[in-house]
């Protein structure tokens, strides 16, 4: 057997028409899944990269119970929670709706598409649920409340499920990806003088790339960490070390 396949498993990615979410779901198709590539939108740029291993699906998180019913339909094997969005204002100006639409999708969504995962794979005794975390899981981060609010509760959440679901064979773990070329960060890299700050303390000497992250998400969806429950992995070229 080799312990970082995926052959024979079926994964599903959210988030999964751009950036991160994109990546993974490539990766884990090379390795061997059979990727179900799901997005608020059509995912055709990540089919066409996965070829005969993909196919999409519509999930939309502004309704956080939107995944209510896929796990009963089909056995699906691994499930990455990737879809997440940012709202950037002065914690003293914040408003209600940029609070309540980041912990809508990137915390309360996360947690019921876990939890009708969860009442899936239990019976089988088998699954993996990887959830992508943040430096904002660890860090407090500026101007952005709600995302660091949200991405602190991943990183619990993570662990809670972990200690509920690690004996029944469900492993929990999260990412945290450090700084990474998307849309995500988009206005960072658009202002030089913060993109430097950021470039100057990073270890690696590189802000990531998508493809880091996938790596990583097939390693813990893998057998080689069928003994790695809540662990936040930070994959952030050592931001977190320094
Ligand atoms: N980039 C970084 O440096 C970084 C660092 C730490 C953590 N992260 C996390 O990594 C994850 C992926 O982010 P990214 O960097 O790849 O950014 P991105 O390119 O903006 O991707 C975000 C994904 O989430 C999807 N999404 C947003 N709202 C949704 C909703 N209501 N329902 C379903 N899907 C929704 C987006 O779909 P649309 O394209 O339709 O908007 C997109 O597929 C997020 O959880 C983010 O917090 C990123």
């Amino acid at each position: 057997m080799n312990a970082f396949s995926l052959e024979g498993q079926v994964a599903l990615v959210t988030g999964a028409n751009t950036g991160i979410g994109q990546a993974i779901a490539v990766a884990m198709a090379q390795a061997g899944a059979e990727v179900i590539a799901a997005g608020r939108r059509d995912c055709d740029e990540t089919l066409a990269l996965m070829g005969a291993q993909g196919r999409g699906m519509r999930l939309d998180f502004s309704d956080p119970m939107a995944a209510r019913d896929v796990f009963a339909a089909e056995r699906i094997d691994i499930l990455v929670n990737n879809a997440g969005i940012i709202r950037r204002d002065d914690a003293v100006d914040f408003s209600e709706s940029d609070w309540d639409d980041v912990m809508d999708v990137n915390l309360k969504s996360l947690f019921f598409t876990c939890q009708a995962f969860a009442r899936a794979a239990l019976p089988r005794g088998r699954g993996k649920i990887v959830n992508i975390a943040s430096l904002l899981s660890f860090q407090g981060g500026i101007r952005v409340p709600s995302y660091t609010a949200s991405k602190h509760g991943v990183a619990g959440l993570t662990k809670l499920m972990a200690n509920e679901w690690a004996a029944k064979g469900l492993n929990v773990n999260a990412i945290a990806p450090g700084y990474i070329e998307t849309n995500n960060t988009e206005a960072l890299r658009a202002d030089p003088a913060r993109s430097q700050a950021i470039l100057e303390r990073i270890p690696a000497g590189r802000w990531g790339r998508a493809e880091d992250i996938g790596q990583t998400a097939v390693f813990l969806s893998a057998p080689a960490s069928d003994y790695i429950n809540g662990t936040v992995l930070n994959v952030d070229g050592g931001w977190l070390a320094r």
